[in-house]
């Protein structure tokens, strides 16, 4: 009995030492460590300190009553332990209402020992239970990285999680959105996992881009023997490999025109043909697509089906680049933290703050993925308690003054959205304020370190805070400076 490494801390609370010393004895004989409380002051203390598993506690305590103290214990947030109360004879109501409090059980005195130690070996049953399920759960969370579960706590990302949800059960066919690195073959195997119907199915993905046009329409449809020169056996294609699953096609806007007529009519006819072969065969497939193309640029380029955009993209999913979504980057990180750690067999470091901050503050042009391989640089050049700024690829890492540039020079972009008016000196001035504003932002309303980052004196910065009408928000603040 106990679990290992791991012993189950009783409390007994009561004023009347000889009641504590016959609790202790009855229950020696388990291993328990076991503590006792003649009050339920101390009570709450030794609770804080030693976070006992179990609570014996007496009702009738002087000053604050057991009850009050199961109450709050029960309003603390953390873990609470559970709560066995003991009541005098004949107050059994006190004890109904106990348990409508949420206490585990109730012994009334005087009880015998072996009830003591039935009801006490029954609450730490149910505690190891507990313990055994939380760490479980942890386990298959953990499992779930993985598997390569989808992380991120943006907006955004919980908008995909719910359209996943949503088009999961479903057998409409499914656009994905995103820049390279975004996670859409990803999003791709989350539908067909939670789809309940297809996931027992196979998921084929098929990179339309990777292959040259004449192999592609073999690769998808399959082919009979003798189809053409080299075909020297029937073969099934990637639609009839996923029949009842769900077929991922990747890059489709590389198609070439003639296979998107073939998907076109596959998709309508929900029947596919080998090459060289006359049989029509059924497939039921989910179709989910991905492009990081713009397809409606391709389709009036001529390059790209219009009926057939609209089949694939019943649903779409877009899924906004990283850059869009910083807050997604601390949590990724640090489960690619743990993964690659675990991948080469190295200690598991946490990433430190001022690493992080460069990771929330770079662009990541190659999103996700850009991410996921900094990260595992990062594990394998790291040394000590930490993973750190100088473990990163070069590229991260900001010299101070491109950090200042860039900065400004990236809601320079927003800025340059200004509303147009046709009046040069309004919408310029408009400009100016913002651009100021921004700099302003950037340096927490210090003027003096403002008017370095834009080369101009300090004074002539006040000046231009005035004309600006930004005078009341900052200029304030840089006389108190100037003092
Ligand atoms: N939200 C996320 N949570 C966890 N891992 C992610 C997430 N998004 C992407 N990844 C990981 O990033 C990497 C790139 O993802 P994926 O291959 O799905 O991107 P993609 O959009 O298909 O890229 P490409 O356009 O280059 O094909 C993978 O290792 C994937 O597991
Ligand atoms: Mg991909």
């Amino acid at each position: 009995m106990g679990a290992k490494g791991n012993v189950l801390r009783l409390l007994i609370v009561d004023d009347e030492e000889a009641a504590r010393y016959g609790m202790r004895r009855a229950l020696s004989t388990f291993g328990y460590e076991i503590s006792e409380a003649e009050s339920a002051e101390a009570a709450r203390i030794l609770v804080e300190k030693q976070q006992p598993d179990l609570l014996l506690l007496d009702m009738n305590l002087p000053g604050a009553s057991g009850l009050d103290l199961l109450r709050e214990l029960q309003d603390e947030k953390k873990e609470a332990p559970l709560v066995v109360i003991i009541t005098a004879h004949g107050s059994e109501r006190m004890a109904v209402e106990a348990v409508k409090s949420g206490a585990y059980d109730y012994l009334s005195k005087p009880f015998e020992v072996d009830d003591l130690r039935l009801v006490v070996n029954n609450a730490l049953e149910t505690i190891r239970l507990r313990r055994e399920n939380r760490s479980l759960r942890r386990r298959i969370e953990s499992e779930d990285v993985k598997r390569g579960a989808l992380l991120g706590v943006s907006g955004a990302m919980e908008r995909v999680r719910s359209m996943i949800e949503k088009v999961a059960e479903t057998d409409a066919t499914v656009l994905v959105r995103g820049e390279s690195g975004t996670g859409k073959e990803l999003v791709a195997r989350e539908i067909h996992d939670r789809s309940s119907t297809r996931r027992d199915g196979a998921f084929v993905a098929v990179n339309c881009a990777a292959l040259p046009a004449e192999l592609i329409e073999s690769e998808l449809f399959g082919h009979e023997k003798g189809a053409f020169t080299g075909a020297s056996a029937r073969r099934q294609g990637k639609f009839e490999q996923a029949d009842g699953g769900t077929l991922f096609l990747d890059e489709i806007g590389d198609m070439s025109a003639n296979v998107q007529a073939k998907l076109l009519r596959a998709l309508e006819e929900r029947r596919i043909e080998r090459l060289g072969g006359t049989e029509s065969i059924p497939v039921n497939v989910r179709i989910v697509s991905a492009t990081h193309r713009p397809l409606e640029q391709e389709i009036s380029n001529g390059n790209f089906r219009a009926d057939l955009f609209y089949r694939l993209r019943v649903v779409t999913i877009e899924i906004p680049p990283l850059r869009e979504r910083r807050e997604d980057i601390p949590v990724l990180a640090e489960s690619f933290a743990q993964l690659s750690a675990e991948k080469f067999s190295l200690p598991v470091r946490p990433i430190a703050q001022t690493a992080l901050r460069t990771l929330i503050d770079y662009d990541w042009h190659g999103n996700v993925r850009e991410l996921r391989n900094a990260i595992e640089r990062a594990v394998i050049f790291a040394e000590g308690d930490e993973i750190r700024e100088r473990d990163m690829p070069e590229e991260i890492k900001p010299s101070q003054a491109r950090v200042q540039t860039k900065q400004i020079g990236e809601e320079g972009e927003e800025m340059l959205d200004v509303p147009f008016t046709a009046s040069f000196r309004d919408d310029r001035k408009e400009f100016e304020r913002r651009y100021i504003a921004r700099c302003l932002e950037e340096t927490g309303g210090n003027v003096t370190r403002a008017a370095a980052i834009l080369g101009m004196h300090r004074q002539s910065l006040q000046h231009k805070l005035r004309e600006l009408g930004l005078a009341r928000r900052y200029v304030s603040l840089a006389e108190k400076e100037q003092e």
